[in-house]
């Protein structure tokens, strides 16, 4: 096959941190040559959560088939490729290390550099391949499973962490609570829908703003408050209604990102804000950010849902821009369970 290369700059980038198996080409940074995602959901969905040994295991023979049809669907080769990208961390380490095994080889094969990307770095770049006119700087709410943080992207190799949860990643209360609602696995999705046909008015659930002026979340103590809700109703044999405390924890979690996330946009300045990260699919965040955004003459970039959640091809687009600016690794690159921004 002639191969559609035509003078762009690729990138063959890996993304095996958690639950998602997936290899992207990418051109020039921007353009998705391919984006081919397998999803371990079913093989999780039985544990009620991610296990990493298992996540490990169907990593490993998943990997060599999702690369083949990626690599096909983009009409490419790897002699075509100029860069490999691979997740370095955060994640689970045995999960990283296999898509880090596959980076180094395939980088030794071509004889092509290594960059070992920030998974949070990742989840923002989604919007330079969504939006191609977007440029840092711009303040970012990055709302995941494993994390929620506001930052400012000053670069795009340079940060300031603006504020973080102290303990519960957003996706996590999510997960938590349509666990305990019954709702499955995992949980972000499912109380997005289940919450459509709830009142979300009909508890009033607290919103932790934390110290005045601070950027910070903290999550654990409104599960909490859903759990007690749960325990007394039960008690009194009251009827639980799924779908309305869906709705009004939903509500809770949102009118606090939305309210710190404009907070964030006040302090940086500019007429910009990014939202990332598996729970900026969440239908409720994206038209509350929105229409506040509209308010305060901010434009509001977000990802589309496939690449709110985990993907190699925002992988392969923050690799571009980290080579740019010579920020290559080489076959000493780690896993890190635990990585500095
Ligand atoms: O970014 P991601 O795919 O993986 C991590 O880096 O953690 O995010 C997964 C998280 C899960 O907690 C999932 O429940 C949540 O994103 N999520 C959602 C929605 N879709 C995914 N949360 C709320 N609403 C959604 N529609
Ligand atoms: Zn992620």
């Amino acid at each position: 096959m002639e191969s559609l290369k035509k003078n762009k700059f690729i990138t063959l980038a890996i993304e095996t941190s958690c639950d998602e198996t997936s290899v992207a080409l990418v051109a020039d940074g921007r353009e998705v040559l391919s984006n081919v995602i397998s999803s371990q959901i079913e093989v999780h969905r039985v544990f009620g959560g991610v296990v990493p040994e298992v996540a490990s295991r169907h990593h490993l023979n998943n990997l060599s088939i999702v690369y083949e049809k990626a690599v096909r669907e983009a009409g490419v080769s790897l002699k075509d490729v100029d860069l490999i990208g691979v997740t370095a961390g955060p994640g689970l380490v045995g999960a990283l290390l296999i898509g880090i095994a596959a980076a180094k080889a395939f980088a030794y094969a071509a004889g092509k550099p290594l960059a070992g990307v920030h998974h949070i770095k990742g989840h923002i770049s989604a919007n330079y391949i969504e939006h191609r006119d977007l440029a840092p700087p711009f303040p970012a709410l990055v709302v995941s499973g494993g994390h929620t943080h506001l930052i400012h992207v000053k670069g795009y190799n340079e940060y300031e962490i603006l504020g973080r949860t102290r303990d519960d990643a957003a996706g996590e209360a999510f997960d938590k609570v349509a666990r305990v609602l019954g709702l499955g696995y995992p949980g972000g999705p499912q109380i997005d829908e289940a919450a459509k046909g709830g009142n979300p008015h009909s508890v009033e659930f607290k919103r932790v703003m934390l110290e005045k002026d601070s950027l910070d979340f903290s999550f654990s103590g409104l599960k909490t408050g859903v759990l007690n809700y749960l325990n007394a109703k039960k008690q009194k044999g009251e009827e639980i209604i799924a779908a309305d405390v869906a709705a009004a924890f939903q509500l809770a979690v949102v009118e606090v990102l939305v309210a710190k996330a404009m907070a964030a946009a006040a302090v940086t300045g500019g007429n910009k804000l990014v939202l990332a990260g598996g729970v900026a699919a969440n239908s409720l965040l994206r038209s509350m950010l929105k229409k506040n955004c509209g308010k305060a003459g901010i434009d509001l970039y977000c990802p589309s849902p496939l690449l709110c959640t985990d993907n190699a091809a925002m992988i392969g687009c923050a690799a571009y821009y980290q080579y740019r600016e010579g920020l290559v690794d080489d076959m000493t690159l780690d896993a890190y369970p635990q990585m500095a921004l």
